[in-house]
């Protein structure tokens, strides 16, 4: 397994390309089983659980032709172009579901397309249980019957799916992706209530839109679908990953560099932003993109509560910590969205942070100074907390398990070097 070692102490300063988003390209990629028709997505990161998701569509029979360039503002985006021509098989298995959960996103599409899907309950994950009990109420609300067989959900609708009002008990980023897909192809009309507001999940109405849904609200709590007898193929950029920006932006700030994050929008990261700005990070929005440096000075100890969009991201909660570790004064940071999401706490205690957790809240205390040490990732953004914290500690910083990395940060040495980080992957 690769290993990253980082020398802290340098501020980084350039520009970062910021990468299509990963939590937008999944769900996208799993919409082209919606048509028989070509889907073809540009500016898609390079990443692990991309590919994941690239070997679990083929298995279903879809054609894949990936190709170099076609990002926006000249990044290293790839073109994939997806045709499931034919679903030749309606099964996710276990060994790629283990891999990663988004897997199940491809449960509502087949359901929809094929009457039938089934996929391998995907078991916990570092960052809790993960349950897809939403998902499954959601597809019995368009009239599927839920089945468990052998560690395996299995969803039919040998008559297609029925529309009707999806209400969801607690907001679900992916349930509401699976529904809303499911719903393009449901007989009539279907409403989604207490529906998750991410920019990932407007991404996805705009493209099912391109491919002839018919969609409203997409981006407020109540989306409504009226429901077609098919959909057809179109072409379509994936946004700009809004978590991989705010976290270069933390690093800018961890630091004390000057980065200019080009394809960063603002508005997909106001909470952040917001809390950045009070820690003593000033943030400009340019005609690019995002310019981040710190105000003045040393940071300020700030607190911040992880919600559903549009509140302060749980995907940026660990990397919020690093900042905080060496921030003036203390800072409470409240994760309520995952049950198990402060895995980097001793990781960062290793490095001389100061932390201590009260079920769901860590209060950080500020220190001087981070030193480095042998760290090990656990889950993806608890290891990129690792790195902004090894770039500011005094010292060398080796992090093992960089495979968790590589899930969610395309070339994350390559970007942080070029901006001055003594940054390098050292192959195991
Ligand atoms: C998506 O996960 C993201 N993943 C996560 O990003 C992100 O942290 C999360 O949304 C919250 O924003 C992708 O988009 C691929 P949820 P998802 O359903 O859809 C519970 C990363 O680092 N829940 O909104 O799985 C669940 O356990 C990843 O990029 C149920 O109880 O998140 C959690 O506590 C990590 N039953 C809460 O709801 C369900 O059926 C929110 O989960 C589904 C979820």
């Amino acid at each position: 397994m690769d290993r990253i070692v980082i020398r802290g102490g340098r501020p980084l300063e350039g520009e970062i390309y910021v990468g299509g988003a990963k939590n937008a390209a999944l769900p996208l990629m799993a919409a082209c089983l919606l048509t028989d028709e070509t889907l073809t997505l540009t500016n898609l990161p390079h990443l692990a659980d991309i590919s994941t998701l690239a070997k679990l569509l083929s298995t279903l029979g879809v054609e894949l032709h990936m190709n170099g360039n076609g990002g926006a503002g000249g990044s290293s985006g790839r073109v994939l172009e997806m045709t499931a021509g034919r679903i030749a098989d309606t099964c996710a298995p276990y060994d790629l579901v283990r891999k990663m959960r988004a897997s199940v996103l491809v449960l509502g599409p087949l359901v929809a397309r094929e009457g039938l899907g089934s996929v391998s309950l995907p078991g916990g994950c570092a960052i809790g249980t993960r349950p897809i009990d939403l998902h499954l109420a959601g597809l019995e609300a368009l009239g599927a019957e839920i089945e468990l067989k052998e560690g395996y959900i299995e969803a039919r609708a040998p008559n297609g799916l029925t529309g009707g009002e999806v209400v969801f008990p607690k907001v679900s980023v992916g349930a509401t992706e699976n529904i809303l897909m499911a719903a393009c192809l449901a007989s009539g009309e279907t409403r989604l209530v207490n529906a998750a507001r991410e920019p990932e999940i407007v991404d996805l109405a705009n493209c099912l839109t391109a491919m002839g849904a018919e969609i409203e609200g997409a981006g407020t709590a109540s989306i409504t679908v009226r429901g077609q007898s098919r959909l057809h193929g179109a072409r379509h950029e994936v946004i700009a990953d809004r978590i991989e920006a705010g976290t270069y932006a933390m690093a800018a700030a961890i630091t004390d560099g000057d980065l200019h994050l080009v394809g960063a929008r603002g508005e997909h990261l106001r909470s952040a932003l917001e809390v950045l700005g009070q820690a003593g990070v000033a943030v400009t929005e340019t005609n690019r993109g995002l310019q981040v440096r710190r105000a003045n000075g040393r940071l300020q100890g700030t607190d911040a509560m992880t919600e559903a969009f549009p509140g302060f991201p749980t995907d940026l909660q660990a990397q919020f910590m690093a900042l905080m570790a060496t921030a003036q004064g203390a800072a409470m940071i409240t994760e309520t969205i995952f049950e198990n999401r402060f895995m980097h706490v001793p990781e960062l205690a290793r490095m001389g942070a100061n932390v201590t957790v009260h079920g769901a809240s860590a209060l950080v205390r500020g220190v001087e100074r981070l030193t480095g040490a042998p760290v090990m990732a656990t889950d993806l953004r608890a290891s990129v907390s690792l790195v902004l914290a090894g770039l500011a500690a005094e010292g060398e910083t080796v992090l093992n398990r960089v495979y968790h990395l590589d899930r969610g940060y395309e070339r994350v040495e390559d970007k942080l070097s070029a901006c001055g980080a003594d940054i390098r992957r050292v192959p195991e």
